[in-house]
Order: C-alpha cells, then structure tokens, then sequence
C-alpha cells in the first residue's frame, strides 16, 4: 500500500529561534514570501499525500488560520500573476484534505507522531519535519516508493561531517550495503557524543513509516528530560521488522535555527526566477562592498 497520509508535527516551542516563537510558529517562518509549512506540504503533496495530519498546539492559532481554505487570498494570488502558487495553495483543504490534531505539551518527536495515530490508523504514513525544507519531492518519494515495495519502512539518511553527529539521529547500518545505500537500518542513536556515534549517517527529517511504529511509541520510556524520542521507537521498531535508510541527493536546508534560515532564504532567493536576477545584482553589490 502506498502511503497517503503525511504527518507534520508543529508542536514545538521552536526555543532556538526565540523571540520569533514567542508569537508567530517556526513552522510559518517564510522562504521569501511562501511559509516553510506551505513548501512541506507541496513536497508532501508531490510524493502522492492526500491527507494531512498537523500535529499542533492549542497556542499555535496561525497554523489553523494557514491551513484553512481562503478563495480571496487564492484569488489575489492568481490575479498577481502566480498561477503555479494559487493551485498549490488551492489544493490545500479541497483535493487535499487536512486534519489538525493537538499535541497538549511538547513532549517529544515521538510522542507528537503518536497524536497522529488516531486519523492514520493502519495505513503507512509519511512523516516530514518542517523546519527542514528539501529541495523538490525526491527524498520523500523515493522512501514512498520504498514502503510500498517492502511494506516495511524507510527513512532519508545524509552523511555529516564526524564533528556534527551530536546533533542528530545517527545510524548503524548493516555491512554489505553499496557506499550510497539504501541501507538496512540496525541500530539508531539520539545524540551521541562523536567517539560513541557508529557511522556519521544521521536521520533527516524525511520518514515513511508504518503504523506498527505507533505500538512502539507507546512502549518507549521518557527519556531523562521527559521527551519521548522516536529514535528509540524507530530502533524497537528495526529489531523486529527492516528499517531501509536512503540517501538523500537534493538539497536540504534546515530552518529550525536563525543561520539555516537565513541560508534557506538566499539560496531559495537566488534559484526563484522572479526574485533571483534582482536580489543577486543587490547581493553582488552589497558583497563587493
Ligand atoms: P524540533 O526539536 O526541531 O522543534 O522538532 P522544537 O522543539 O520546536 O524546536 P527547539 O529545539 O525548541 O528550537 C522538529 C519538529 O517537531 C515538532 C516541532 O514543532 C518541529 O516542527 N515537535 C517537536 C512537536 O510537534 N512536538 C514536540 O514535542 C517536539
């Protein structure tokens, strides 16, 4: 079965990008002028989602207010002159329908997908983080493509320099796989020190799972600061069923911090063929200066 449903949780405090968050959601920071919610989900979208689930908090109004269909705003889009925007931003709630469910305290990845249960059910799902913004669908649909093959899940994998793996899910992979993957997934670990990490493969915010990854959520212990970490669901998970990791080849950029926000504006900037051919001549200038 392919999936159809795609789970994004935006429940978060977004602490590292304070005082941003004290009001607006990270998850509307714009890449230019479109929210990175909206580029998710046109990712989502374009790997076959036909169902959303935003995971939310109750505080997170702006995400709600998103997500709700608005023919004048569609209109106003289409009569600027951004066609391709306004279908996209006309599929959101119509052809695609989204579900909003409340996650009542940030209290981990894992327990945020777990909210997601109750709408997903049985079906596998796709899961995209969305302070991180990929360059097109390919990562997401080649792990859909994956699931629906094996039936069993995958996840996006990218390789970090060894000084970086302490920020991340980092893998251990069964010997034997091709230097690019895919890879079978034998072990995950959240944040290890650099000499404890087993590879410098870490998880990305790209995952199509099946719905067995929810009894694991339910096993699993807060860790010591009282989240519940989907890498220790997704480790249960890989010691009963595969786990297929793949390689990602677009580009990726992480928006949870001010500096990968800022990266994912310039370079989104320079590839938008409206935007690009001023903002670079500014952008020379300034530079030379
Ligand atoms: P992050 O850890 O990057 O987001 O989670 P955060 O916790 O909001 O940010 P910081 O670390 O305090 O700056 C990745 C995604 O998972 C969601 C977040 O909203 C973000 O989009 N998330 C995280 C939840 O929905 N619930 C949680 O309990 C934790």
């Amino acid at each position: 079965m392919r999936a159809r449903f795609a789970v994004i949780p935006a429940a978060g405090l977004g602490t590292r990008f304070y005082p941003w968050t004290k009001a607006v959601p990270k998850e509307l920071l714009p890449i230019v002028d479109v929210p990175a919610l909206q580029l998710v989900m046109d990712e989502a979208i374009a790997a076959g989602a036909t169902h959303i689930v935003l995971v939310s908090h109750v505080s997170k109004t702006p995400l709600e207010t998103y997500v709700a269909p608005s023919q004048a705003v569609i209109d106003k889009v289409r009569a600027s002159g951004r066609g391709e925007l306004a279908d996209r931003l006309a599929l959101i709630g119509n052809d695609v329908k989204v579900t909003v469910v409340y996650q009542d305290a940030p209290l981990g990845l894992g327990h945020a997908v777990g909210c997601a249960r109750n709408v997903v059910g049985n079906e596998p799902f796709m899961l995209l983080l969305p302070d991180e913004v990929m360059g097109d669908a390919s990562m997401l649909t080649a792990l859909a493509d994956s699931c629906e093959r094996t039936g069993t899940g995958a996840v996006g994998l990218m390789r970090v320099p060894m000084e970086e793996v302490s920020a991340y899910g980092v893998v251990t992979a069964a010997p034997g796989a091709p230097a690019d993957g895919p890879y079978d997934i034998v072990g995950v670990v959240e944040k290890p020190a650099q000499k404890d990490a087993p590879s410098n493969l870490i998880i990305i915010g790209r995952y199509v799972l099946t719905a067995d990854v929810f009894d694991e959520i339910n096993k699993i212990v807060p860790q010591a600061n009282g989240e519940l970490y989907l890498t220790d669901a997704l480790l249960a998970q890989s010691n009963v069923s595969p786990l297929t990791g793949i390689l990602n080849t677009t580009a990726r950029w992480d928006t949870g911090t001010p500096m990968g926000w800022l990266k994912a504006v310039v370079d989104n900037a320079l590839l938008r063929a409206d935007v690009a051919t001023d903002f670079r001549a500014w952008l020379t200038q300034r530079l030379g200066n």
